[in-house]
């Protein structure tokens, strides 16, 4: 019997990360790091507070700095123990203790759908949250995180589960768009069936202004429509066009959640993430703010 509990995730991290060329010809950009730590580590954060156990991260050629990130590093980690600095080391440790990292290597970076794909074998029957390796969330609310909240409702609905940020008509050609047909948001956690989604429509073509930013809660039967899609959009296998299908077939809902997300693949979107997440830290909120209000005047 298959539990509905959502233990297992997928960290697609293996994308060529162009847009941050020429950063990106060596490092990851999963691997940049946003004040003093790098992206993904954000990302893992996430998925270990809402539950997961264990996490396939897909990884592409000249992406091992991600896999080593997360060995010892013995001469360093000696150094902060000698130095009495093992606080730093706590989070480290924290995820290394409690969370099983499986990496898969997508040979060809063919897009979001195919790189999911490669997790087939480990995920199985199972049912999965998907975490784009780019993207950070901040919640608002400081003891939930958004894939903690869509795997809660996928404990209870046994329904697949997106969650879905509302975005202007000259946004939606950036993202997957759902369409939601009459359904509408009358409560923000509420939920609608999604009745198609579209990946990267122009405005007139939209069908709605709900775009999927990168977390989702899927059962094992998407690997199906995966397996049925043919390269779409930019000539790779989109996870939207799997996921129309999905919605075709089964029963697909999307969520609003009230937390912060910033698209840390994107400079803009990264630079933002950098200023907010230290904007948060109490060691840095007044030193920058200051320099921030001297800078603008
Ligand atoms: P993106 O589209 O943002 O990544 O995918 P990209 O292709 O690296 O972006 P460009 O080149 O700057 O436009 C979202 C997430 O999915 C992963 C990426 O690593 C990123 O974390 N991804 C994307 C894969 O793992 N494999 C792919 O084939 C495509």
């Amino acid at each position: 019997m298959i539990s509905n509990k959502v233990k297992k995730a997928v960290i697609p991290a293996a994308g060529l990360g162009t847009r941050f060329f020429p950063a990106t010809k060596t490092i990851p950009k999963e691997m940049l790091p946003i004040v003093d730590k790098p992206i993904i580590l954000y990302v893992i954060e996430e998925a270990l507070n809402a539950g997961i156990e264990d996490i396939v991260l897909i990884q592409g050629r000249g992406k091992t700095a991600i896999e080593d990130f997360f060995d010892i590093s013995y001469e360093l980690e000696n150094k902060l123990i000698k130095d009495g600095k093992e606080e730093l080391l706590k989070n480290l440790n924290h995820i290394r203790n409690n969370i099983n990292i499986i990496s898969v290597r997508q040979k060809e970076a063919l897009g979001l759908g195919h790189a999911i794909r490669c997790a087939k074998t480990i995920i199985g029957n199972d049912p999965f949250a998907v975490l784009l390796g780019d993207e950070i969330t901040i919640s608002n609310n400081k003891n939930e995180n958004v894939t903690d909240f869509l795997c809660d409702k996928y404990l209870t609905t046994s329904a697949s589960s997106v969650w879905v940020l509302p975005v202007k008509p000259d946004q939606t050609e950036k993202y997957g768009i759902v369409d939601l047909g009459s359904e509408s948001f009358s409560q923000l956690d509420q939920g609608a069936q999604i009745k198609g989604v579209i990946e990267k429509p122009k405005k007139d073509q939209a069908p709605s202004l709900w775009a999927l930013p990168g977390r989702y809660v899927f059962e094992a039967k998407i690997f199906d429509y995966i397996d049925e899609i043919k390269p779409g959009y930019n000539g790779e296998l989109q996870l939207s066009d799997a996921m129309h299908r999905l919605s075709q077939k089964q029963t697909m809902n999307a969520y609003s959640f009230n937390a912060r997300r910033f698209d840390a693949g994107d400079k803009l979107g990264y630079l933002i993430a950098n200023i907010e997440v230290a904007l948060d830290r109490e060691d840095l909120k007044v030193d920058l703010l200051d320099y921030l209000k001297n800078r603008i005047k």
